[in-house]
């Protein structure tokens, strides 16, 4: 059995995912549920990636502890990764005592093994702030075309690259005050020492071919020393020998994945060297975005390599995310988080939409909602689904049970036959052509249930057992097509399973039909998308339920602004809790003349039957917002601390108040 060890990239601790970070991760959870489908042993891993400047210095700005700031983030990672149906083995962190301690380990052996050097940096300083800045830090004119407010590494406007000392009035992003230069000594790892061992590994087969040409375009700039370390102040962690000193976040972060593997080895007894020993006959697998190919092909393999262990059996570069053709923006609309989406739609269209637009290169894929849409509907509802849906009333009007022999066993074979190749395809992540083929075969399945019209032969009680032969085939057919379709579509082949009576967890488990066995009635394997629910991903999201926090308020507003406020009176009907979403409760509020359907953030502070009968307080003018469970009509006011620390309380007027009441 292989053995596999398979990771995404870290996503920082200091912002929401969003669909670019989905891509990614569905990219990589189909090819870990696939090789699991065929029998192998293959663990997924990831952290979060907590380290580095801009995480110190938003949680500054927060006034929280990074600490706070980066368990306040992974949880609403998690909950995006649960969304998303994506099934990790261990969810780690940069910041954490495994990856303190392999970090000094890996350090200290490539210290010792001479890798490392020590020389001055001059720097940007901040006097007020009392730091080192990094360059994106130092803000100022472009030395070259003079445009104002550029980053001290590059400038957007002429693509010119410098260093900070290059800016013309630079600026600290920071405090706003102009920089001093100061001299500091660093760490460097010699890259330069691994290009031998470079250009083997390449040779082997572990890269893609856009990606191997990029590096010979690198080995031809010349490998360089890494800068690995970073003065104090720094969110990260010190480094052992060098006091007041820590490594550069970009040295500890891959390091991650190998610490989220030691935590999973702890928890599991699982053997941790057996994986990363330099002859481990297992296979370590790294899914990534272009924009870190350099980390990931060079100074990884280098940094392993040279503290001992074994180097990546591969890495996939994906490309970007593009959204309706345009880079993601948050001024465009077109910057969907992960939340976002979940609001809106259930995941797996979107894991199927991608896996029909994935190639195995690094070209950019575009979500373009129209024909997201049209595809997800003609696809699945249309063609996979379909199969089952129209098939399964025939198996029930024969008392569920499905006939001893199928009908067109040619048609059958034909099916198995595609098995090796289809598989191939998802194996080299070829997505999007497993995709098309599966979609042809499930023209096959429809045209075979067209061409026999089994409800045509129901109609005649002499040929039932006609009409069931047809049915068993349709129904054995599309229990092919959902097997193989599995890692994408998880969720609805665990619905499929129920209703076949029968497990989907082996790739050839269908080299045996179901024949003279019981099915369930059936029950819809997936709805229509519509297109206004999906226009909403790019419509501004409304103000979100929870209640505005005081340090996002204007000081003042005016009391016509107050006025603008419905605020009613309303009592609660019905309360119950919401299929698919841990957090919101559904309310049916009574406003006196009228009910409404509320989705209300509440679920961790109120079981719904203590709801019922109780007055709460709704803005009843609040623009409807379209959900994934449905349209909620208005929000319940509540009081909560920030970020809801402290529970949750809702707003209710004294006894005597009733439904429909204006409040003012
Ligand atoms: O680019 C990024 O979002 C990084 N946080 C990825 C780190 S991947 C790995 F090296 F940890
Ligand atoms: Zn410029």
């Amino acid at each position: 059995m292989r053995r596999l060890l398979v990771t995404s990239a870290l996503p920082y601790a200091n912002g929401p995912l969003h669909l670019g970070h989905i891509i990614e991760v569905v990219q990589t959870d189909i090819w870990v549920r696939f090789q699991r489908l065929r029998g192998h042993d293959c663990l997924y891993v990831c952290a979060e990636d907590a380290h580095g400047t801009p995480i110190m210095i938003r949680a500054q700005n927060e006034g929280i502890t990074p600490e706070a700031l980066i368990t306040r983030m992974a949880g609403e990672h998690q909950q995006d990764y649960r969304g998303f149906l994506i099934r990790h083995d261990q969810v780690h962190s940069t910041h954490s005592e495994e990856n303190r301690r392999i970090v000094c380990a890996m350090y200290e052996r490539l210290r010792d093994a001479g890798y490392i050097a020590r020389r001055p940096v001059r720097q940007a300083f901040d006097e007020q702030a009392n730091m080192f800045l990094p360059d994106r830090y130092v803000k100022g004119q472009c030395p070259r075309c003079g445009t104002a407010d550029q980053y001290g590494d590059s400038c957007e406007n002429c693509g010119a690259t410098y260093t900070p000392a290059d800016l013309v009035n630079p600026v600290s992003a920071v405090t706003g005050t102009t920089p001093v230069w100061r001299e500091s000594e660093h760490l460097f790892f010699r890259l330069g020492a691994f290009e031998e061992m470079l250009r083997g590994w390449l040779e082997q087969g572990a890269l893609q071919a856009q990606v191997r040409a990029k590096l010979a375009e690198w080995f031809d700039a010349g490998l360089m020393d890494w800068d690995i370390s970073r003065d104090h102040p720094y969110f990260g962690i010190e480094i052992p020998d060098a006091p007041g000193k820590y490594f550069y976040v970009w040295f500890d972060a891959p390091i991650g994945y190998l610490a989220s593997f030691r935590a999973y080895c702890d928890r599991t007894g699982t053997d941790f060297d057996s994986y990363l020993k330099p002859d481990s006959p297992h296979e370590l697998y790294h899914f990534i975005g272009k924009d870190i190919s350099y980390f990931h092909t060079l100074f990884w393999p280098a940094v392993l390599h040279g503290a001992g262990y074994r180097k990546p059996s591969a890495v996939y570069v994906h490309g970007f995310l593009t959204v309706d053709g345009q880079k993601m923006s948050k001024s465009r609309g077109t910057f969907i988080t992960a939340k976002r989406y979940l609001e809106l739609l259930p995941p797996e269209p979107l894991r199927y939409y991608f896996a029909a637009k994935l190639g195995n290169g690094l070209d950019d894929i575009d979500l373009n909602l129209a024909d997201f849409v049209a595809r997800v509907n003609s696809d699945i509802v249309g063609k996979l689904v379909n199969i089952a849906s129209r098939c399964a009333g025939f198996v029930a009007r024969s008392g569920g049970v499905l006939a001893p022999k199928l009908p067109d066993e040619a048609l059958y074979q034909a099916f198995l036959a595609e098995s090796e190749m289809i598989a191939g395809l998802y194996d080299s992540r070829d997505y999007s052509a497993a995709m098309r083929e599966l979609m042809a075969l499930a023209d096959r399945a429809n045209q075979y249930v067209d061409h026999h019209k089994p409800w045509a032969l129901a109609k005649d009680p002499a040929r039932a057992a006609e009409a069931l032969a047809i049915a068993t085939q349709g129904v054995n057919l599309f229990r092919v097509l959902i097997t193989w379709l599995s890692p994408v579509l998880p969720a609805i082949a665990e619905k499929a399973a129920a209703f076949l009576g029968s497990p989907i967890d082996r790739w050839d488990s269908v080299r045996e039909p179901l024949l003279g066995r019981p099915i369930k009635a059936y029950e819809p394997l997936a709805t229509r998308l519509e297109r206004a629910t999906v226009e909403a991903l790019v419509q501004p999201a409304p103000a979100a339920a929870a209640p505005a926090k005081a340090a996002e308020s204007p000081a003042t507003i005016q009391i016509q602004d107050f006025a603008k406020l419905d605020l009613r009176v309303a009592r609660v009907v019905n309360a119950s809790t919401v299929e698919g979403s841990d957090k919101l409760l559904r309310l049916v509020l009574d406003l006196g003349d009228h009910t409404r359907t509320v989705f209300s953030g509440i679920r961790s502070a109120y079981a719904p039957e203590q709801l019922v009968d109780r007055h709460v307080v709704l803005v009843a003018n609040l623009a409807p917002r379209k959900m994934r469970f449905g349209v909620s009509e208005g929000m319940v006011l509540c009081a909560s601390g920030q970020d809801d620390a402290g529970g949750l309380f809702l707003l209710a007027p004294d006894s005597g108040a009733v439904a429909g009441m204006k409040v003012n």
